[in-house]
């Protein structure tokens, strides 16, 4: 029997993690154990080779420019591609977080790629990185770790309009999808060696829905991972914030963008978002409990009151209370039918004034602290325009 070589063991252990990762319901010590062997396998690819390149092409593996036998039949030759990855770099000092980000960020491109989305982001994690483009000459090693910081997110953007319009269709979230959107908008905040918090520039009033709930994301995550949440905290508030407003799917668009004041029974509608917003994340499956506690409760006040009416007064969910924060700032900051943007000192200054009655005060300070260590940056939707000031 042929012995399996050390770079053929590291893709069979990275296509299970791949594989583990995509399942609904894993128990995390398979995870863990697949974390394990994968680890083990970069070790012993690592003594071999320092700067070791994958190359994925016609269903075959090829590395350092010699075909690997044992992979002929590896499913993940030709998916791998499938989701846009057609050349792998791996750098010593990878670790395993960049491998379990890696074998996540390939889930999220298989299930974007599901969605229609066009995939042509190029992300990678910090140790691991892979290129759509199949260049003939291999990049050198020190490359690796630059990214520019033009990126767009054009395909997250598109991906959340998908998911808008399978709401409307079916009432229900495609819950692994808005999973994968949130990872996506999480990998582009870690592009660079300091968080970076990519604010989508709104080019036309319909997309509003679309901007605003990819902002409420960046900013909610940005925050909570400020505030030294752990990881798994920072993408359960991610998958809230992008769908905190996803009852609006059911207002019609003459009213969600209304120019004049709205009459009594628009307003009643405008308010429903939160109760109808709960209800489709209830129905959309497990895992979405805090989804519907943020859409329910994000528009009720910090000291009690505004909508929906509580039958008994109680305090809002702490994550309500963290994405009310980045959902005011977005809001406020983004240009509507009904008023132009707000400069962005006169929001804080509104953030500040509103602590302790309508938002909790301990999120606002964080929030004040967040934005001055990360700036946002605001990106467009379209890659040509690049990066706005
Ligand atoms: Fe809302
Ligand atoms: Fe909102």
């Amino acid at each position: 029997m042929n012995e399996v070589t050390h770079p053929a063991s590291f893709l069979l252990a990275l296509g299970h993690l791949i594989e583990v990762s995509a399942e609904d319901e894993v128990e995390p010590s398979v995870r863990q154990q697949a974390a394990d062997k994968l680890e083990a396998a970069l070790t012993m690819l690592l003594r071999l080779n320092t700067f070791p390149t994958f190359h994925f092409r016609d269903g075959e593996v090829e590395y350092e420019k010699e075909l690997l036998d044992e992979l002929r039949d590896w499913p993940w030759a030709l998916r791998l591609p499938e989701a846009g990855v057609h050349r792998m770099d791996v750098t010593p000092g990878t670790t395993r977080e960049d491998l379990e980000g890696f074998a996540d960020e390939v889930v999220a491109r298989v299930y974007l790629k599901e969605t229609g989305a066009s995939v042509h982001e190029l992300h990678g994690q910090a140790g691991i990185r892979f290129s759509e483009s199949d260049p003939a000459e291999p990049e050198i090693a020190e490359t690796v770790m630059a990214r520019p910081l033009e990126f767009d997110l054009s395909s997250e953007a598109e991906a959340v309009d998908w998911l808008n319009g399978e709401v409307m269709e079916r009432g229900v979230v495609p819950a692994r999808e808005a999973s994968a959107v949130v990872h996506l908008l999480s990998v582009a905040m870690h592009s660079e060696r300091e968080v970076v918090v990519p604010l989508v520039a709104l080019k036309s009033v319909d997309q509003y829905t679309t901007t605003h709930s990819i902002n409420v994301s960046c900013l909610s995550m940005a925050l909570a991972e400020h505030l030294r949440y752990a990881s798994v905290d920072v993408k359960a508030i991610g998958e809230a914030a992008l769908l905190h407003d996803v009852g609006k799917t059911k207002i019609p668009l003459e009213v969600l963008n209304k120019e004049g004041k709205l009459t009594e029974s628009e307003w009643e509608l405008i308010k429903r978002h939160t109760v109808d917003g709960a209800k489709i994340l209830l129905a959309s499956g497990r895992g979405m409990e805090l989804a519907a506690t943020v859409a329910y409760e994000h528009h009720r006040s910090f000291e009690g009151g505004n909508y929906p009416d509580f039958r008994y007064e109680r305090p809002t969910h702490e994550a309500s209370r963290l994405v009310q924060v980045c959902d005011v700032y977005d809001a406020l900051r983004t240009r509507r039918p009904f008023r132009p943007p707000w400069p962005a000192a006169r929001v804080m200054k509104f953030l500040e004034e509103k602590a302790g009655t309508h938002l909790d005060p301990r999120y606002v300070t964080a929030f004040t602290g967040m934005m001055e260590r990360w700036e946002p940056r605001s990106v467009s939707l379209e890659p040509a325009e690049g990066v706005a000031a």
